[in-house]
């Protein structure tokens, strides 16, 4: 495992205390083979200004946000960058996955060029993973790559989008195809930004977090389940410990196989467990799941088939589905489905190799390996997991 340094500025132990204390600065997560901080605080405590300013030499800023996030957090982040003398503009598009197109990249291209926005000035995204994919894009391709720093306002986009340097817009045959890897120079994450965020979305991102629990860290999946009750209820101090070993885990993963190339062992591919079910439910529902809510769905799918095919015990199964339900989260599906269907969707997966099905398992908690074609009847036993009653 690649080790870490992390200045934290509060004691995080002690994960059964009735009530987190919220630490009184902010949280630096830097990992070795990553060249940027992370970092995870609250409002004030993040300092977005100063922090861009000691990671660019530039005096202008672009910000795209969207138009529900734009007035809520973007807004204050513009007035902030040219109160420190930064001169910066506010760029926002729709909200929703439509924004992540060609269109949107085009607009926000023309307003660079209308502005001559130079090699180091920075794009900063402040929204959730649609704001974030778009402005990661368009900051990867222009010059050939200007900064760019996610400042999520979402928690899916604070402990996955937003780490990692995966930036795309989608084309009409599918999701992300047209895309570039390029590392933020900061991701700064706000966790007072949450207060907005709906119940549905933020119980949807915790499937993300208990996927990053059980194919990276077993200290971690206990924590969730002696703090279920405080997650859920959304604890101030709790949600920024949930936050901050999240960005940890998922900068751990990334720095260790930033490209997704490895060879030998899964690497970073280990966070698509869940995805591949999750992917072809998320489809087949037509995209009316919040992805969070697909992906749990393919982790209990994803389940099934570790027990029966890689030796990951029954009884952590059963410990993994009791954790998402008393997280609130679906473990079946909101209606009944047709498993051909689904498993004919498998075959178009990213995942695919030679046209064979793979999926990511867990051997035992903290440890995955590539499941290669699972026999028909096991994705379809697999699948009626997730059929509801
Ligand atoms: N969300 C998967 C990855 O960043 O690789």
């Amino acid at each position: 495992m690649v080790c870490q340094k992390i200045r934290i500025a509060a004691c995080l132990a002690g994960a059964t205390r009735r009530r987190m204390a919220m630490p009184e600065v902010a949280q630096v997560i830097q990992v070795p083979g990553l060249d940027y901080d992370i970092v995870v605080g609250h409002r004030g405590i993040v300092d977005i200004p100063n922090r861009i300013q000691r990671v660019v030499d530039a005096d202008r800023a672009v910000v795209v946000t969207d138009d529900v996030v734009g007035p809520l957090y973007a807004r204050s982040v513009v007035e902030s960058l040219n109160n420190v003398g930064m001169e910066a503009v506010l760029i926002s598009v729709p909200p929703g996955d439509s924004s992540k197109s060609m269109a949107q990249a085009g607009r926000l291209f023309d307003a660079l060029a209308e502005r001559q926005h130079g090699r180091d000035e920075p794009i900063v995204a402040v929204g959730g993973g649609v704001v974030g994919d778009l402005a990661g894009f368009v900051a990867a391709t222009w010059h050939r790559g200007v900064p760019w720093i996610p400042c999520p306002t979402t928690l899916e986009a604070d402990i996955d989008a937003s780490i990692g340097g995966k930036t795309a817009v989608n084309h009409p045959s599918g999701k992300n195809l047209i895309g570039a890897f390029h590392q933020p120079a900061l991701v700064c994450i706000d966790i007072d930004c949450l207060d907005t965020l709906s119940g549905r979305d933020y119980t949807a991102a915790l499937a993300e977090s208990v996927k990053h629990a059980i194919i990276h860290a077993p200290d971690f999946f206990v924590w969730h389940e002696q703090n279920a009750a405080l997650i859920v209820q959304r604890d101030p101090g709790v949600v920024e410990e949930l936050v901050a070993r999240n960005c940890r885990i998922k900068a751990e993963v990334v720095a260790a196989d930033m490209r997704e190339t490895a060879s030998q062992n899964v690497g970073r591919a280990a966070l698509n467990f869940g995805h591949t079910a999750g992917h072809a439910v998320e489809a087949y529902f037509e995209y009316r799941l919040r992805h969070g809510e697909a992906v749990a769905l393919g982790i209990v799918a994803a389940l099934d088939l570790a027990v029966r095919h890689a030796g990951f015990p029954e009884g952590d199964r059963q410990r993994c589905e009791r954790l998402m339900a008393e997280l609130g989260m679906a473990c079946r599906a909101p209606e009944r489905f047709e498993p051909e269907q689904v498993i004919e969707r498998l075959a178009t997966d990213k995942k695919v190799r030679r046209r064979h099905v793979r999926f990511v398992v867990p051997t035992q908690m903290g440890s995955v390996r590539w499941l290669e074609s699972p026999p028909r009847a096991d994705l379809a036993r697999a699948l009626d997991r997730i059929q509801p009653d």
